[in-house]
C-alpha cells in the first residue's frame, strides 16, 4: 500500500488529524482520533492508543507502546536502545506509556521504563526511572514533585466523571 493510501486511510477511516511532514511506519498501530503534529517519527511497530495527541518533532522508535489519550509534547524523544552504538547489534529495551499520562515539551525518556497512567513528565525532564500512577516528575534526573498539574488532571477526571 502506498503512503498515499495509508494516510487517506488514517485521516477518512481512523479519523485521526496528521500534519505534514510525518514518519510514520506502516507498521505502526495509531489509535482512532489521534493528532500527530509535524515532523514527528513513528517508528516500526509502535503502538500509540486512541485519543492521544502527539507534538510535532516527536521521536517514538521501535519499543515504544502509548496507551489511549496520551500527551506527547512537542519535542519529546523517546529511546530504546540502552548502550547505543554505530556498529554491530542493538537490544532493544521496551517503554511503556500509560493510559492519560503527559509528557511535557522536550522530555527525553530512557528506554525500559513504563510511565504510570494520569502522571506527568515535566517539561525537559529526563526520565531514568519508572514513574508511579498519578505522580508528576520534573528535572534532569527526573524526580517527583507535588504539583498544581496532579491536581488539576484529578478535577478534569473528577468532572468527566
Ligand atoms: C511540571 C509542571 C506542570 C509543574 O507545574 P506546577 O505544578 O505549577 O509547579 P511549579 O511551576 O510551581 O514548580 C514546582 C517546583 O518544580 C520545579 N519544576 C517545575 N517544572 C519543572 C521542570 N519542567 N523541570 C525542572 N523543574 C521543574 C520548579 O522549579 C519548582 O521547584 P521549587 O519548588 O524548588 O521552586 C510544569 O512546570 C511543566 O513543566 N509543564 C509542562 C509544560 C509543557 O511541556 N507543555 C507542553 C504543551 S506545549
Amino acid at each position: 500500500m502506498s503512503e498515499w493510501i495509508r494516510r487517506l486511510y488514517r485521516k477518512h477511516i481512523l479519523g485521526i488529524r496528521e500534519y505534514k511532514y510525518t514518519n510514520i511506519y506502516p507498521t505502526a498501530e495509531i489509535g482512532r482520533g489521534c493528532v500527530i503534529g509535524s515532523y514527528s517519527e513513528i517508528g516500526d511497530k509502535v503502538k500509540v492508543g486512541f485519543g492521544c495527541k502527539v507534538g510535532a518533532y516527536v521521536f517514538i522508535p521501535k519499543g515504544i507502546t502509548i496507551g489511549n489519550e496520551v500527551f506527547i509534547g512537542p519535542g519529546v524523544t523517546m529511546t530504546n536502545d540502552y548502550y547505543p552504538k554505530a556498529t554491530g547489534g542493538w537490544q532493544l529495551r521496551e517503554t511503556i506509556i500509560k493510559d492519560g499520562a503527559s509528557v511535557g515539551a522536550g522530555a527525553t525518556i530512557r528506554c525500559g521504563v513504563t510511565i504510570g497512567k494520569n502522571a506527568g513528565i515535566g517539561a525537559g525532564s529526563v526520565v531514568l526511572n519508572d514513574i508511579p500512577d498519578g505522580e508528576v516528575w520534573v528535572g534532569n534526573p527526573a524526580r517527583k514533585i507535588e504539583s498544581k498539574w496532579k491536581y488539576n488532571m484529578e478535577l478534569e477526571r473528577e468532572a468527566a466523571g
